[in-house]
């Protein structure tokens, strides 16, 4: 691809040639149709600018060590895509209609799909939103399933070394049986003010507690939170963390690797036992944490030297990445081959 600087590339939107749209009309969905538009039209009265009808996912594809073109755990994205879909009570495209846009989008913007080695790789986001127009709040009856891709970069800038993290008890993303497991536009809104205030203070990610007794971790900014300690991959359980596909992935590699697995309520009085820690997610696979800031004690937990990535935290990543980059063998069956 021509005049693309893959290696520094960031996070961003960059144009690509297509994106892929399907219509949910009279009680169906249309065939995938291409489309090199960027803008969509909506009815001001569409329900997803107004009831928050909107939900999304986000996904990669890696070019592999063969040239060839990977997606990884597409299958798992277009159930969490359908989960949140239902929950917003929209229709939602099936796993087979989910896994052939995205084919179909990818295939298209081929030529987007950063070169093996340069530790980019393209973007996917798939974006569900109601489009029918309603004044009261009630489901629509007409939706649009879109999905566009772009080029990225690593998701921290400065790659794979440790990140400040702050804890924030004076904000909630997601209610304590609201919409947390669920990957809803509404619940970025909510972490919009906590994140910037982290930001100014200097913290890349906030740590945010369970909304009832802030006496248990939930997630890291948008990633999940691990934690290694006394061989075991420790990662909280409860209903208001997204249930992350890296997460689920690195649960698997980690009991392969011979750690135990604890899935839990992880009280934040562990902070300072834990060997490492981290936070995942497709963007970054693993943000290792170098250190966590309480301001309610005043005390910082520091993780290693805090300046580099424990060694658990680094072969989890080694391997993750192997796997989507096809340098390791993918016994999981996890990656599609376009
Ligand atoms: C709130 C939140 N938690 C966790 C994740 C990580 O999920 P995944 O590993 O499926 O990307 C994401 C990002 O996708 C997220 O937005």
């Amino acid at each position: 691809m021509e005049n693309i600087d893959w290696g520094s590339l960031g996070f961003g939107y960059l144009k690509t040639d297509y994106n892929v749209r399907c219509y949910y009309r009279d009680g169906k969905w249309s065939e995938p149709e291409l489309s090199t538009d960027e803008n969509i039209s909506l009815h001001m009265a569409a329900t997803c600018l107004h009831y928050g009808q909107e939900a999304f996912e986000g996904l990669k594809a890696y070019r592999g060590k063969a040239g060839d073109i990977r997606l990884f755990r597409v299958d798992e994205n277009a159930k969490r895509l359908i989960s949140s879909g239902e929950y917003l009570q929209m229709a939602v495209p099936s796993v087979e209609l989910f896994t052939e846009v995205v084919k179909k989008v990818v295939k298209a913007n081929e030529r987007f799909v950063p070169p093996y080695g340069t530790g980019a790789s393209l973007y996917i986001r798939p974006l569900l939103i109601g489009t029918g127009a309603q004044v009261g709040v009630k489901p629509a009856k007409e939706y649009l399933f879109l999905v566009f891709v772009t080029p990225v970069g690593p998701y921290y800038k400065e790659g794979f070394r440790p990140i400040k993290v702050i804890i924030d008890r004076d904000h909630d993303r997601a209610a304590p049986l609201g919409t947390g497991h669920i990957k809803a536009g509404g619940n970025y809104g909510a972490s919009m003010t906590s994140g910037e205030i982290g930001h100014e203070k200097g913290y890349p990610s906030v740590l945010y507690l369970d909304a009832r007794e802030k006496k248990y971790i939930d997630e890291c900014g948008a990633a999940n939170f691990f934690a290694i300690r006394d061989g075991a991959y420790i990662t909280p359980q409860s209903h208001s963390v997204l249930p992350s596909i890296t997460n689920k992935s690195l649960r698997q590699i980690a009991a392969d690797m011979g750690l135990k697995v604890e899935q839990r309520h992880v009280e934040v009085t562990e902070l300072p036992t834990f060997e490492e820690a981290g936070a995942c997610g497709t963007a970054a696979v693993i943000s290792p944490i170098g250190s966590i800031y309480d301001p309610d004690s005043g005390q910082t937990y520091i993780y290693g030297d805090g300046q580099t990535a424990g060694p658990w935290c680094t072969k989890l990543y080694e391997h993750l990445r192997g796997i989507q980059y096809g340098e390791i063998a993918d016994p999981y069956g996890w990656v599609t081959v376009l």
